[in-house]
């Protein structure tokens, strides 16, 4: 069976993408540098698929360290890049630091991938790149808008890179996934996400402020351009997303490319806007949620949601879990959350 490195491997959306290679036979080896997640994220790993990841605790920067992960394994047939800095607001205050630290990570990496011959990379791309379409749902030959960020520009310019590096090399495949909005948590609320701080992303501002965390929730605007004035996003359920990365995985080690890079939208197809989320939520969870419209937030885009028919066809995959099932791991993640905190 073949062994996959997954940087990132104990946030998020990485930890769910583990779960569901580990469920495929697969051998993973986790590189993390705990920046953003927590290393009791493996036990909930072992919990749920009865088997533990390789770990090593490295950080992608350290070039020597990068490389020293593919020395230990000598045996990596293919990576899943995770690994990132990604918080929008915080990308405008530290740009540097972003780009410094998104774009090194997959420089090192594919150095390595030339040193140790490893010849296939997911990389984690995401919609900000879009930024506000000219045409919905949009599809992944749409034009690329000017980032708005420095978060969205590190994804923008680690698209080229690969595109730049995939064209110099024989052999290779690369291919990027562009991620709408991951939301919710492993159905058995062992793993999930673990936001820092107050959360800047609509699900856990939403699970918290029904938790009693915080005291409402803003609704940044409801005077846009759609059916009932909030903005309109694409919001998938994390297991499905991590789902797509087996899919992935198995096109590159099956030679199934059409090219060395290619590039999918992971999302639902569905558009969905903040008052509707609002509304799933207290009727999948029965809690009644404070809400205030505020203003717009600065870099806000109206409505975005995915064409999915070239995943659909080529990956063979689709996003399967509804909207509430997917609140509702949210809730119970959140509710978990809360009760080892008390046992701390
Ligand atoms: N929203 C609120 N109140 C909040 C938080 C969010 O009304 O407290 C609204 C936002 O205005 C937006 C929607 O909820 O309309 C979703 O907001 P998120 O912050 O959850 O997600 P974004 O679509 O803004 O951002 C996400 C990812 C980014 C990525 C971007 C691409 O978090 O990493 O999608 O569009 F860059």
């Amino acid at each position: 069976m073949p062994k996959i490195l997954v940087s990132g491997g104990t946030g998020y959306i990485g930890s769910h993408a583990v779960v569901e290679l580990l469920g495929k036979g697969m051998e993973v080896v986790i590189v993390d540098n705990l920046s953003n997640s927590e290393i009791e994220v493996l036990d909930g790993i072992k919990s749920i698929t009865g088997k533990s990841p390789h770990f090593e605790e490295v950080d992608l920067k350290d070039r020597k360290a990068t490389y020293g992960v593919f020395e230990k394994h000598p045996d990596i047939s293919a990576i899943i890049h995770f690994a990132a800095y990604k918080a929008v607001g915080e990308s405008v205050e530290k740009p540097l630091d972003y780009y410094e630290n998104n774009l090194l990570s997959l420089i090192h990496l594919l150095e390595a991938m030339k040193i140790y011959k490893v010849d296939h990379l997911v990389f984690s791309s995401s919609c900000t790149i879009y930024g506000e379409p000219d045409h919905l749902p949009v599809t992944e030959d749409a034009p690329l808008k000017k980032a708005t960020s420095p978060y969205g520009n590190t994804k923008q310019i680690c698209e080229d890179i690969l595109q730049d590096t995939m064209k110099s090399v024989e052999g290779k495949g690369v291919i990027s996934l562009r991620y709408f909005n991951p939301i919710g948590a492993h159905p058995s609320a062992k793993i999930g996400e673990l936001p820092l701080g107050v959360p800047n992303n609509l699900v856990p501002f939403i699970t918290q402020t029904a938790a009693g965390l915080r005291e409402y929730l803003s609704i940044f605007g409801d005077d846009y351009n759609t059916p009932d004035g909030s903005a309109i996003r694409d919001y998938i359920n994390v297991v499905d997303l991590a789902k797509a990365h087996v899919r992935a995985i198995g096109r590159l080690l099956e030679g199934k490319q059409k090219s060395s890079f290619e590039v999918f939208n992971l999302g639902t197809g569905r558009g969905v806007s903040v008052f509707e989320i609002i509304k799933s939520f207290e009727k999948a969870t029965n809690q009644k949620l404070n809400y205030k419209v505020v203003g717009r937030r600065e870099g806000d885009i109206e409505k975005v949601y995915a064409d999915t028919s070239f995943a659909n066809a080529e990956l063979g995959w689709k996003a399967e879990k509804g909207l509430e099932e997917t609140l509702q791991s949210a809730w119970r993640w959140e509710m978990k959350i809360r009760s080892n905190k008390m046992k701390k």
